[in-house]
């Protein structure tokens, strides 16, 4: 195209950026890599490679290793060689090398914007205005974290050796969030990219040998699932980090089960983009730009779901249609692009196959009248209309730059609309009316929320999603929790039991006594407790409890499935707990202390006659009333944060209650092991269903009078006496409960974990390793607190 022509249509001349940094970079390398493992290069011990192209054009562009076991092996080997080295440093060293690593990137910031976007497809204006500069900021803001570890975390240290996968939408800035925050906390890495673009992953090993960083304490290798299974599967790995789809996530939380690995899971997303009728309409047409034309699409938190009023739909539309029509997609290393390739030819049919089926289940498809180049991985910018919120490409994550349209009434239906999903990773919510804005916002299931903004990040906020999303957080302080382990852990304390209670069954035939001269009398069976009211057991069985001498102490009643499924039901019903006033929740957390403290002397008799332990029964009812006094005080001081993000923009992270809870308490502190484990959760507004002590469970069943007492809604802690490991089975299978606390035996720790999957249900267990409840450092606290609640950051404009 001429000058002249230009100036006659106004359309854009090509402004191809040189291919040839990266050219020269993979040239002089051969174009063969190999494995990243203890500071130097090393060819896959299988011998086996793969080719990874460039999908604006499927040429290749360098062969790859492909990890075996073995490698893996070496890899973690490497990292667990280093480990003691690193986290002997102090922060300060350690946030000098990673100053360090972002100095490099900077330096080499065209190469690396080059390579991503040949390797990726993604529009070189975006590898170079956000992905690389994000990178960059992310390691200096993580080099800060480092410098003040010892005295924001004092005592913590690293979890130890993690593996850490990640997905091929944005391969550095992923790599980012995830090893930045990981070497800042001092722990050592494995590393295994996306198979369809390990080559800036590969620069970057590059750049940390640049650096300095010693041998060992990054490890990069390269492979396919198979590779990423195999980390998975290490038995000297202490923690997965992984971001990628919600079916490979689960397939993790399937496998790490029981294994004591920590894990951190970063999944998809079908994130509603909210328009009222009052919005600014030119920004959110550029919004929906942003929204899910921003890396083809390729987003996990791609606002892909518009919701608009009714009264500016139909403009909505319009406006979009004009805009689509400007959209430019081609050669992603054209400065003038603005939707690249699609990463991979598979990644390509599948969107294709998701189109072909909105278009069959009736919904009306609008693209742009030009065409796509032929040659590459090309889609264009696609917009469903006459969508029903049931429909597949209304729930399915597409990944690609598809957007559909729904309209609602009122907003109250746009927030049922916006949840209507098993997802919960962003959102964004555009009216003119602040009011509404953060009206909305708490409302919506979501760990971000985007208010008349959409798709920004920054390391000092925290991201992550609620439900199918995942759980953890990357970025800011709150992300650093997945990095390190509380001080107690650390000095091996904690795993004595401090009370013998496994039990042998009494002789067969011989007759049971009641109760004893010094005991309560026994006039009844304990019921369970359900939204509030005493409930008869569903079996209509009950079980026996037994003191010191195998004296039988009381019966308690034997829930069953359907006794918990009522019980969530009943937690359910009582979500409005979360949404009162932290303020009203402290009161009656004072309320149940003042209760319990009038009955001290008869519970303090109910837990020896049970133990057989006098004076530890009446430590354990002090402590109880202690610990109540500690939740009240937080309830109204777990405040969250602000972050100060570098756009125009408040970030203000919320900490939200979960919902609803289930917990299996621990058996050796019948009273204290329930007040430490249900108070925290009902401190923070969650509702919960609590599986007492098997071994004690009367003092619980007595505890409802305390709660009746307290003014504290029915439904919000809800009793279900029984075996424990039963109980715990239907509530970590149960999609209506959203997290689960487990203090039991190791093979039931590894039960909830692997059935938790089903809805990816937050887990807290225990693995059969027992606390010192007594111990305020490990019985009370944030650690309890943060496994209540989930962070939500919600982006407010602010300032110029
Ligand atoms: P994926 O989840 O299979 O790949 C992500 C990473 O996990 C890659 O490094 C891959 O090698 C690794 N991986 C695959 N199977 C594994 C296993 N069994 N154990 C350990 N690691 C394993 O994603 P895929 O198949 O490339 O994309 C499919 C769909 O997933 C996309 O269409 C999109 O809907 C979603 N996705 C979501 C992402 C997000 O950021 N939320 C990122 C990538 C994909």
């Amino acid at each position: 195209m001429s000058i002249a022509e230009i100036f006659e249509t106004m359309e854009y001349g090509p402004a191809p950026e040189s291919a040839s940094p990266a050219v020269a970079w993979l040239e002089e390398r051969g174009r063969t890599f190999g494995h990243f493992i203890a500071g130097e290069w090393r060819d896959p011990r299988g011998g086996e490679y793969f080719d990874t192209s460039n999908p604006a054009d499927n040429r290749p562009l360098a062969r790859l290793a492909h990890g075996s076991t073995e490698d893996v092996d070496d890899a973690v080997r490497a990292a667990r060689e280093a480990l003691p080295a690193w986290q002997a440093l102090d922060g300060h060293a350690r946030a000098r090398y990673l100053y360090a690593i972002a100095r490099h990137i900077q330096r080499h910031s065209r190469l690396f914007a080059v390579l991503e976007t040949v390797d990726n497809g993604k529009p070189i204006r975006e590898s170079r205005d956000i992905d690389i500069p994000l990178v960059a900021r992310h390691f200096y803001h993580h080099a800060g974290w480092a410098q003040l570890m010892d005295t924001e975390f004092p005592g913590a240290t690293g979890v130890g050796v993690v593996g850490q996968i990640i997905p091929w939408n944005f391969p550095l800035l992923m790599l980012a969030w995830k090893v930045a925050p990981a070497l800042a906390m001092g722990n050592t890495v494995v590393l295994k990219p996306a198979e369809f673009t390990s080559l800036t992953a590969l620069l970057f090993a590059e750049v940390c040998r640049d650096a300095g960083l010693p041998a060992g304490v990054l490890n990069v290798i390269t492979g396919d699932g198979r590779t990423g299974a195999a980390l998975v599967a290490h038995d000297d790995v202490d923690k997965i980090a992984f971001t990628g789809s919600t079916d490979v996530g689960r397939i993790i939380r399937v496998a790490t089960a029981g294994t004591g690995k920590k894990l951190s899971l970063e999944l998809g997303g079908k994130s509603p983009f909210l328009v009222f009728d009052d919005a600014d309409l030119d920004s959110v047409v550029e919004g929906v730009v942003d929204a899910i034309w921003f890396n083809q699409g390729q987003v996990c938190c791609a606002g892909s779901r518009i919701l608009a009023q009714e009264g500016i739909a139909e403009k909505l539309t319009a406006r979009l249609r004009e805009r689509m029509e400007t959209l430019r997609v081609g050669n992603p290393l054209d400065k003038s692009v603005d939707i690249g390739a699609i990463v991979a030819p598979v990644q390509l049919d599948r969107i294709r196959e998701l189109v072909e089926q909105g278009r069959q289940e009736g919904a009306s498809l609008w693209q742009p009248s030009w065409s796509c180049p032929t040659e590459g991985c090309f889609f264009p910018p696609t917009l469903f209309t006459d969508v029903q919120p049931s429909s597949t490409v209304a729930q399915v994550e597409i990944f690609g730059p598809v957007v559909v349209l729904m309209t609602f009434r009122t907003p109250s239906e746009a927030v049922e609309l916006a949840n209507n999903t098993p997802y919960g990773l962003a959102s964004s919510v555009w009216t003119e009316n602040i009011n509404l804005a953060l009206d909305i916002a708490p409302k919506i299931k979501a760990g971000t929320v985007w208010i008349n903004s959409t798709n920004l990040f920054d390391a000092a906020a925290g991201f992550g999603g609620y439900r199918e999303s995942g759980f953890g957080r990357e970025g800011g302080r709150e992300g650093l929790w997945e990095y390190i382990k509380p001080r107690w852990e650390v000095a091996g304390k904690g795993s004595a039991p401090r009370r013998e209670t496994v039990r042998t069954k009494p002789p067969r035939g011989e007759k049971q006594k009641n109760g004893g001269p010094s005991l309560p009398p026994i006039d009844r069976t304990a019921k369970l407790y359900i939204g509030g009211k005493q409930a008869r057991p569903d079996s209509g069985y009950s079980m026996p409890v037994y003191g010191p001498g195998d004296r039988l102490v009381g019966d308690v009643g034997l829930g069953n499935r359907k006794d918990v499924r009522n019980a969530v039901e009943a937690a359910h019903k009582a979500r409005g707990w979360g949404a009162g006033t932290a303020h009203n929740r402290a009161q009656v957390l004072y309320y149940m202390a003042e209760n319990l403290g009038a009955r001290a002397d008869e519970f303090a008799r109910r837990i020896a006659a049970m133990t057989g332990d006098e004076a530890g029964a009446e430590r354990e009812v002090e402590a109880s009333i202690r610990r109540l006094y500690t939740y009240a005080a937080w309830a109204d001081k777990y405040d969250g944060l602000v972050h100060a993000t570098p756009l125009r923009n408040v970030t203000i992270a919320m900490n939200e209650p979960i919902g609803v809870v289930g917990v299996a308490c621990p058996d050796a502190f019948p009273l204290l092991g329930f007040i430490s484990t249900v108070m925290p959760a009902v401190a923070t507004g969650n509702s919960v269903v609590v599986v007492p002590s098997e071994r004690w469970p009367l003092v619980a069943t007595d505890f409802y009078q305390v709660l009746d007492t307290s003014d504290l809604p029915g439904g919000v802690v809800n009793i279900v006496t029984g075996k424990r490991d039963e109980l715990a089975e239907t509530l970590a299978s149960h999609d209506d409960v959203e997290a689960m606390w487990y203090f039991g035996s190791a093979d039931g720790s590894a039960m909830v974990e692997r059935l938790s999957a089903g809805n990816m249900k937050r887990t807290w267990v225990g693995y059969g390793r027992d606390r010192d409840w007594l111990d305020a450092e490990q019985g009370e606290g944030r650690e309890f607190l943060r496994q209540a609640t989930q962070v939500k950051n919600v982006w407010v404009p602010y300032g110029e």
